[in-house]
């Protein structure tokens, strides 16, 4: 529920026959060849079960070599093909589209070589991110990346989307942590870049082109990446904020008074704490227990002393300016260090300065690694509760900061009138990247109620709902479905978000890569003749058009190119 309609099944491509399986047998084995109705399922529906695609073969190589005479076949077969790693992505791009053959690198999940002296770290593409975490922990190391999906997703599919994560401020993109990579082609031959080198200018750097290629290009065998040595000290700060201004003058106090172990800088609004706290079997709220406490001080307080006016002052509870309880944003801010004592020190002081300043109202810093566990869970489980709420719209956004939540405001204000829509805001603040989602209740909604954004005042005070929308009003209560609002929904979000983003300088993309769902928008974010040449780049190394099709580029550029 919830995607645009796909694109047609172009004729280029041949339907899988018997002698297409059987060949595949051959060279793959039984267990390499998955043709099962059921067994197939997870390979064509996504994450998300937004996208579906309906492909009868699954092909999971144990090596580069198959995986390399697998493409050839494909090549040789015009089979259009499907690079698929952990399957977590969120734009649609990890599934076939109709029947595409699924290349599923789950089974290539060895590591190579770790060298404990230069921290780089050789593994096939199928290894799962969290697993290589584990495996470099005891030695002293760490990945260059984390995010919510670490337990399922792959590296290879990690590098294919260019993921961002939670430490990127930290710890850089992997445009830079990629040192090597090893690339099967869609002709079937084998691209060696698996480089284990700092340094290497000899000619073009062609391995950046495959990060990010979201499997358009080739198919991701192994890959080489700088680890970062594992921090002695790890740090977390949880902060109740009054406003968004005050989130940006948050992180610019972080990155002054912490620089050097500010590791990562996230927010998340009061709705996408409230969907967390409603649907994460067992998150809540790190802040409630507090301001239980501070608003029962507090209550006590005024009590003995009538009068007293109470909560002024930049000590203030965010809590009792915005509404029930609830602060309109959260912020995480997290240190790696190397000396316990001095960054708790530095982190407890630049908590008491923003606090001084009035930008923080309730805080509090971890004491535990379990209780930091539970205060990451609920950001990064924000996804998963969105999902299990129902159908959601996200938008994945680079917005100059001073606007970065001003869009959020404006889809709330466009909503109004669609019951039980909720609109939320979250993400990594601290690279100006904006996961703006909107939620369709599972099952619909009645008519009666018409703003479902806990902590937001401005769904119910909007004027400007009227301008491209299907129009809320005029129903009365009558009862609206799941899909009639999903339709309202993305009638009102698109072009809208792309446009908005694009007039300020924003990018439709900034992590999470095109897949379908953006392939026809990429002109919001790049002039036509850099498409043009992207197309011509995806025509010589995939000739056929055979990896990922209906993907990443919209079709009149690949048609051209
Ligand atoms: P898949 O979903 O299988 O594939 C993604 C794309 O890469 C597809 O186009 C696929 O064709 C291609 N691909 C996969 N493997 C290969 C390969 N070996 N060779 C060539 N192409 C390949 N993303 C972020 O950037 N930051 C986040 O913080 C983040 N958090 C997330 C949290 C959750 C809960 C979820 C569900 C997703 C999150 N994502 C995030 C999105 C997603 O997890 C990442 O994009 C991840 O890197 C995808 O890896 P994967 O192995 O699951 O790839
Ligand atoms: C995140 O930062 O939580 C991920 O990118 C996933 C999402 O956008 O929901
Ligand atoms: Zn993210």
């Amino acid at each position: 529920a919830g995607a645009a309609a796909a694109p047609p099944r172009s004729p280029r491509f041949s339907e899988l026959t018997g002698g297409d399986v059987d060949f595949f047998r051959g060279l793959l084995g039984d267990r390499g060849v998955v043709t099962d109705p059921d067994a197939l399922e997870p390979y064509n529906s996504d994450w998300m079960r937004k996208y579906r695609g309906r492909s009868r073969l699954a092909l999971r190589p144990a090596s580069t070599e198959q995986a390399a005479a697998a493409l050839a076949r494909c090549s040789a077969r015009r089979l259009a093909v499907v690079p698929q790693g952990g399957n977590t992505g969120l734009v649609g791009g990890s599934v076939p589209v109709h029947d595409e053959v699924v290349l599923s690198l789950g089974a290539m999940n060895q590591i190579i070589s770790f060298d404990e002296a230069s921290g780089v770290l050789v593994a096939q593409a199928g290894c799962v991110l969290q697993a290589l975490d584990d495996y470099l922990a005891p030695r002293g190391f760490m990945m260059p990346l984390d995010l919510g999906a670490k337990g399922s997703c792959q590296i290879g599919g990690n590098v294919s989307t260019n993921a961002g994560g939670l430490r990127l401020l930290r710890y850089g993109s992997l445009h830079g942590s990629v040192l090597g990579l090893e690339v099967a082609l869609a002709d079937g031959s084998v691209l060696d870049l698996l480089s284990v080198l700092r340094k290497d200018n000899t000619g073009y750097d062609l391995k950046q082109l495959f990060i990010g290629a979201e499997g358009s290009l080739g198919v991701v065998t192994a890959v080489a990446v700088q680890c970062a040595p594992r921090p002695a000290s790890v740090q977390l700060a949880f902060l109740a904020v009054p406003s968004f201004g005050a989130v940006r003058a948050v992180l610019s106090m972080a990155k002054r008074r912490l620089g050097e172990v500010l590791s990562a800088c996230e927010f998340l609004d009061a709705a996408s704490m409230a969907t967390a706290v409603e649907f994460l079997p067992g998150a809540a709220n790190p802040l409630q227990g507090q301001q239980q406490q501070q608003q029962q001080q507090q209550q006590q307080q005024q009590q003995q002393q009538p009068g007293s006016g109470g909560g002024s002052g930049s000590g203030a509870s965010a809590a009792e300016t915005e509404g029930p309880g609830q602060p309109p944003f959260y912020m995480l801010i997290e240190t790696h260090g190397s000396d316990a004592a001095h960054d708790a020190e530095k982190l407890e002081r630049f908590l008491e300065a923003a606090m001084g300043e009035g930008l923080v109202g309730d805080g509090t810093i971890a004491a535990s690694d379990a209780q930091a566990a539970a205060i990451w869970r609920v950001r990064e489980g924000v996804t998963e509760a969105l999902t299990r709420r129902g159908p959601v719209f996200k938008y994945d956004l680079s917005i100059p900061l001073p606007e970065l939540y001003a869009l959020v405001e404006a889809v709330r204000a466009r909503m109004d009138g669609l019951p039980g829509v909720r609109v939320v805001g979250y993400g990594h603040v601290g690279d100006g990247n904006l996961h703006l989602n909107v939620s369709v209740p599972r099952g619909g909604a009645g008519g009666g109620s018409t703003s479902s954004n806990p902590g937001s005042s401005s769904s119910s005070s909007s004027s400007s709902s009227s301008s491209g929308g299907s129009g809320g009003g005029g129903r009365g209560g009558a009862r609206w479905s799941e899909a009639e609002l999903s339709a309202a929904v993305l009638e009102r979000l698109e072009p809208f978000v792309y446009e908005w983003t694009s007039e300020r300088g924003g990018s439709i993309s900034a992590e999470h890569g095109l897949g379908l769902m953006k392939a026809e928008a990429i002109g919001y974010s790049k002039p036509a003749n850099a498409v043009a040449l992207m197309a011509r780049v995806k025509a010589l190394f995939d000739p056929a058009g055979i990896l990922n099709p209906y993907k990443v580029l919209p079709a009149a550029a690949l048609k051209a190119g």
